[in-house]
């Protein structure tokens, strides 16, 4: 594991005292929200997106705009929903990884994820305590937004329908595509708890994507303290406090260890 305080060189006693200082800002009793992506679900063996150092990437592999966006539904759904149902096979195989652990064994921590997944609730977390700003990959909904929500099994495998029952528009994934807005009440809920908490614990994600990204910078406007953990520098180092570089599953039990 590598570990960088505020880009001094790299050694043994620095990269001992970030993560001193970074377990000292996240104690308990502390108001901490997290924001994480998909680096906190990739050793639990779940593709990130842009990850230039994993095989398995989906955007360096798959076209976003053809799986990932309202026209290309509307182009080949059959398609869309194939993609969508391996990737709902791959989220059911996988386990939470010593990172989720951790987030979810500290009950007081708020967690606004991108991550479509459901490992930090099988963890433990209390799903009132996660916010998905990018939608579940275990739902299903209306394209039209009717109302019609279906929640599925993952782990039973479950069917799913093509047309809506209650207004027989096509049934999509209750993810966020690229052009959708994100669904308000959990952007309310992140914006809210980013202008709110003391420090920011940002887990994992590339930092590009916005309004999710853009999260950090609100949150270190507000006056919170950030810190950050990936295996590279993201979009969001130039606002750390404390950037510690390495998997999330060694460095996010060390930092939330009482
Ligand atoms: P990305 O794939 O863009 O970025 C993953 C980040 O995780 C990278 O910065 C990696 O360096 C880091 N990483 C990889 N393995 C790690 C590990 N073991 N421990 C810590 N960090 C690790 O994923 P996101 O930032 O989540 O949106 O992407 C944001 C959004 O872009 C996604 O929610 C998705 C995608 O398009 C939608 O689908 C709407």
């Amino acid at each position: 594991m590598e570990a960088a305080a505020d880009r001094e060189p790299v050694t043994v006693a620095a990269a001992t005292t970030a993560i001193d200082r970074a377990r000292d800002l996240l104690r308990a009793g502390r108001s901490v929200t997290t924001f994480s992506g998909a680096g906190l679900s990739a050793e639990s063996g779940i593709a990130t997106f842009r990850d230039k150092h994993d095989p398995n990437a989906l955007w360096a592999k798959f076209d976003p705009m053809e799986l990932a966006s309202p026209e290309g539904f509307a182009r080949h759904p059959e398609v869309v929903r194939a993609w969508y149902a391996w990737r709902r096979e791959g989220i059911a195989r996988a386990q939470p990884n010593p990172a989720h652990r951790a987030l979810a064994e500290r009950d007081d921590l708020l967690h606004i994820t991108q991550n479509v997944d459901d490992l930090l609730e099988r963890a433990g977390a209390s799903i009132d305590r996660v916010v998905h700003l990018h939608g579940e990959i275990a739902i299903d909904r209306c394209h039209a937004r009717c109302g019609y929500e279906a929640r599925l099994d993952l782990a039973r495998g479950s069917v799913t329908v093509e047309a809506c029952p209650k207004c027989a528009q096509p049934v999509r994934p209750g993810v966020v595509w690229f052009g959708e807005m994100l669904p308000a009440d959990a952007w309310q809920r992140a914006e809210h708890a980013c202008r709110s908490c003391e420090v920011l614990l940002v887990i994992g994600t590339s930092g590009v994507v916005y309004p999710a990204a853009g999260l950090v910078m609100l949150a270190k406007s507000a006056g919170a303290r950030i810190v950050i953990v990936n295996t590279e520098s993201s979009g969001a180092s130039e606002l750390a406090d404390i950037e510690l570089l390495g998997p999330a599953g060694e460095i996010v039990p060390r930092l939330l260890a009482e």
